[in-house]
């Protein structure tokens, strides 16, 4: 009898070690262990034994049912471990895997423009200053020499904070910021936001964006101007544009003038975008620093002389890229900026 138990429990150990699943593991407890199993069996069968070697046999056998149950709840414990450890890896969650999903947006067009404006001029040894958005009567119109009863200061064409501060109706008292603290040579240009009291439409906003442009030195001519403007004009835009000087009147320089750019639809053949004339018109304005806005501004006119520009950046990303209508540009309608 001791034998048959041996033989069960090796062969029970054998059957738990191979078993690959917890059904077969219940099954082959109840096969062994259960009320029918072979190792109860034996157990109904220790009444033939004699007194004394039933004590022995009962105490083998119960030592060789806890082995095999011992057995059995181990191997079960193992295939929960497995268990857990294939669900951990199946619904492993990596966080650091970048999906598709993650949309980067990028700068918007006007901020493009400017940020390319400003890197043209930063190439050709200007530097970038900031200037306020709220601005002083004097800044904004006195210093720059424009006449007490010049259109522009109505009421109706700036927004006036009171008699004395008002909205930056352009970038040009930047200027005299610079003027007021630097000592020349200076070389500098400016872009921000502008102000105007105007009705919204397709080429108007009340917002809007200029950079500024000034030069100041000793021999400083219109000769400077132009050069700087055209090459500036050729790295915008491309070598194949040319540009066109018309005279023109601004309060702040003498002598002053316009500058229109060669068609971007049709570079200067002429076609229906620019009125058949091959011409952009009115990019830029600028000239000579104006003898008074130096003295204005603590700088020797008999010393010094200066150019200064001015031009719209919201005009400049229109013609850039194709657009027919400023709101495009603040309405902030993503199919539209996504483009860019
Ligand atoms: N401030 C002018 C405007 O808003 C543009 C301008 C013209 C700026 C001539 C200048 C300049 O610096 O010299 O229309």
């Amino acid at each position: 009898m001791k034998e048959r138990l041996e033989e069960i429990k090796v062969k029970a150990l054998e059957a738990i070690q191979e078993a690959d699943n917890d059904k077969y593991l219940e099954e082959l407890r109840v096969k062994i262990l259960g009320k029918k199993g072979e190792l109860t069996a034996i157990l109904k069968g220790m009444k033939d034994l004699s007194k004394e070697e039933r004590p022995v046999v009962g105490m083998i056998a119960n030592e060789i049912r806890e082995i095999i149950q011992t057995s059995i709840d181990k191997k079960k414990e193992d295939f929960k471990w497995e268990e857990l450890k294939n669900r951990l890896i199946e619904e492993r969650l990596d966080v650091t895997a970048s999906k598709d999903l993650v949309h980067i947006g990028h700068r918007h067009p006007l901020n493009q423009t400017m940020n390319e404006l400003e890197d043209l001029f930063r190439h050709m040894g200007f530097s970038i200053v900031d200037g306020p958005e709220i601005e002083t009567v004097l800044n904004n119109f006195d210093k720059l020499n424009s006449p007490k009863n010049h259109p522009s200061r109505d009421m109706s064409d700036t927004f006036y904070f009171d008699e004395s501060t008002l909205l930056r109706t352009h970038t040009s008292p930047v200027q005299v910021r610079v003027m007021e603290n630097q000592k020349p040579p200076i070389r500098m240009v400016s872009a921000g936001r502008t102000f105007r009291f105007d009705e919204v439409d397709a080429t108007h906003s009340p917002m809007f964006h200029q950079i500024e442009g000034l030069v100041i030195g000793e021999n400083v001519s219109m000769a400077n101007l132009i050069d700087t403007i055209n090459a500036f004009i050729k790295n915008l835009f491309g070598e194949e544009f040319s540009t066109r000087y018309r005279p023109h009147y601004f309060p702040f320089t003498e002598p002053s003038i316009e500058v229109d750019v060669s068609c971007f639809a049709c570079k200067g053949k002429g076609c229906d975008i620019c009125n058949h004339t091959g011409w952009s018109m009115e990019l830029l304005g600028g000239g000579m620093v104006h003898p008074q806005v130096l003295e204005n501004c603590g700088i020797d006119s008999e010393k010094y002389t200066g150019f200064a520009f001015g031009m719209g950046v919201d005009r400049i990303t229109m013609v850039k890229y194709g657009l027919d209508d400023i709101r495009l540009i603040y309405d902030n309608d993503k199919r539209f900026l996504q483009q860019f």
